[in-house]
């Protein structure tokens, strides 16, 4: 990163290391509506984060110096970004107007996307109105999903945060993980005439996905009395690799294509949102892009300082690069967006968990963080101890809705109660005067005591809706490339997820192998090779 620019700015966090946001909100009246900021249904309240307004202006000033705006102009106009895989970077081509041309190439991308979501859309009502029969005539009434990563983590995510604009008759199911468990158990939950699975790879050769998609055509196949034509029927793909489609044996009528320029975490707003949209209707898909939309425009166009994603991007690094803050809570104060952290942990830590920056040298700064996190109020039962108390910093997004899906009782002020409370203990803490004033015995005040000081984001919308989830996530998934572009690393790649790959294809030879392998790796890998071969009675 820009170190010149960088050390203006741990000049002043050392200045603000001799404070805390006990002082700060009593020196500043006025500072939650100064660090307070709105964009596509959202609301952002990052005032209880360690910063002053000059501190802000140099945070601001170092994305100038990282020339964050080109960066952006450049992902949003179609360059190739992504430089080690040669690809432009073009989710937000997913959810342009479609008369907004945007070139790769010097081709219009915007007709191929309107095409494909024309023929979802298609799809998804021939499903949803009972159009597209099973084999023996019957309506489909399951979808199983078969992808990972960002083939399943966007989908499987979304589709539970959107539960509640879904057409329940149709029961959405996700496998992917190659334990059988996963595919075995899912299986015992459908009806083979009645179900439609989705395989989804962007290449069609991912191990685990390919292994869920044979084993569930076999499955089928055998449902339907041997009979193979069944699964013209039943199976449909997402993919950019329509001749492992075709070899696979779906037709590629039945076959939603996306492309290169769209990465497999940022796919959601592609095909790859194809069980979203049966789901949820092509209508309201349409709702969640345009909410994704807005928070595109705002990121293109806002001025740093009112910029949700940047403002975020920055807070991020402030903690990442001047405090030593090794991870970062996101907090859902909203049981539909439980799966919310597991799909920020690809989006965040594959974009920019990276050691080496856009020139293939070491980096000179600590790059991304990692991610955690819980839905509330389950996680304050849980480890929110560590957070108040422990001696760790962890910054946290809290996320939460004015209004709730399921009025009961007095649920939602409840949960918003604790929403509320726990932001402001983590900036305030207790004191032991306080505790004093309580009367606590003596010995207890020092485990009583609170030293607060604990950085927050609130992130407030009024409900969840298409609109505001797709915006939503298009704020992350700015923030993630704010980061990356002043990191100088490149956010568009997942090398380190080669290697594993390959070892786990030489490994598998050797478990399963007739004869006894030569094993060559190091002892202890050796050694649990040779005792789970024994232990199935194997050489
Ligand atoms: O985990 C590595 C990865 O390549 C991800 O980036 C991707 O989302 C996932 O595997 C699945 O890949 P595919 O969609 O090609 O099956």
């Amino acid at each position: 990163m820009n170190l010149e620019a960088w050390n203006e700015v741990a000049a002043e966090i050392a200045e603000i290391k001799k404070t805390n946001l006990r002082e700060l909100f009593a020196e500043d009246p006025a500072r939650a509506g100064r660090f307070t900021v709105e964009a596509a249904g959202w609301t952002l309240d990052y005032s209880k984060n360690l910063i002053t307004p000059k501190l802000m202006k140099l945070l601001i000033a170092f994305a100038e110096a990282g020339e964050l705006q080109k960066w952006i102009d450049a992902m949003f106009s179609g360059e190739k970004i992504n430089e080690t895989e040669n690809r432009a970077v073009l989710h937000t081509a997913l959810r342009n107007k479609p008369e907004r041309p945007v070139l790769v190439d010097g081709k219009d991308v915007m007709p191929g996307v309107k095409e494909v979501l024309d023929r979802m859309a298609a799809f998804s009502d021939n499903v949803r109105t009972g159009k597209w029969l099973g084999h023996t005539g019957k309506r489909i009434k399951y979808i199983v999903n078969i992808g990972i990563g960002g083939s399943d983590l966007g989908p499987c995510m979304a589709t539970m945060a959107l539960k509640n604009f879904s057409r329940r008759s149709l029961a959405m199911h996700f496998v992917s993980n190659v334990d059988s468990t996963h595919l075995a158990e899912t299986l015992r939950q459908v009806k083979a005439d009645q179900t439609l699975f989705i395989i989804e790879s962007k290449t069609f050769t991912t191990q685990e996905t390919m292994t869920n998609a044979e084993s569930a055509r076999d499955w089928l196949v055998k449902q339907m009395g041997g009979d193979a034509s069944a699964v013209a029927k039943h199976f449909v793909a997402v993919s950019t690799n329509a001749e492992k489609v075709r070899e696979f044996g779906i037709d590629t009528e039945n076959m939603f294509g996306f492309w290169d320029w769209v990465g497999g975490r940022y796919s959601l707003p592609s095909a790859v949102g194809l069980p979203v949209m049966l789901s949820i209707s092509p209508r309201n898909f349409q709702k969640m892009l345009r909410g994704y939309y807005k928070m595109d425009r705002h990121f293109q166009t806002a001025p740093f300082n009112r910029n949700l994603p940047v403002i975020m991007g920055l807070l991020g690094i402030l903690y990442n690069n001047g405090f030593d803050a090794q991870t970062y809570a996101v907090l859902p104060y909203d049981q539909y967006l439980a799966r919310l952290p597991a799909y920020l942990q690809q989006l965040d830590m594959e974009s920019n968990g990276k050691s080496v920056d856009r020139d293939g040298n070491p980096v000179n700064c600590q790059t991304g963080p990692v991610l955690w996190g819980e839905a509330g109020t389950n996680g304050q039962h849980a480890f929110y101890q560590l957070i108040h108390q422990g001696t760790k910093m962890v910054p946290a997004d809290f996320i939460g809705f004015c209004k709730t899906h399921n009025p009961i009782g007095d649920h939602h002020d409840k949960l918003m109660a604790n929403f509320f409370a726990q932001t402001e203990a983590l900036a305030f803490g207790k004191t032991a005067a306080e505790c004093r004033r309580e009367s606590v015995p003596e010995k207890l005040v020092p485990h009583k005591t609170f030293k607060g000081n604990h950085p927050t984001n609130t992130l407030l919308a009024d409900d969840l809706t298409p609109e505001t989830f797709g915006a939503l996530i298009a704020l992350y998934e700015h923030k993630v490339f704010t980061q990356g572009i002043l990191w100088n690393i490149f956010s568009f790649d997942q090398w380190g997820v080669q290697l594993g790959k390959v070892l786990a294809t030489k490994v598998l030879d050797e478990l399963t192998s007739e004869a006894a392998p030569s094993l060559a790796h190091d002892s202890s890998t050796n050694s649990l090779i040779t005792h789970y071969r024994a232990v199935l009675g194997r050489k």
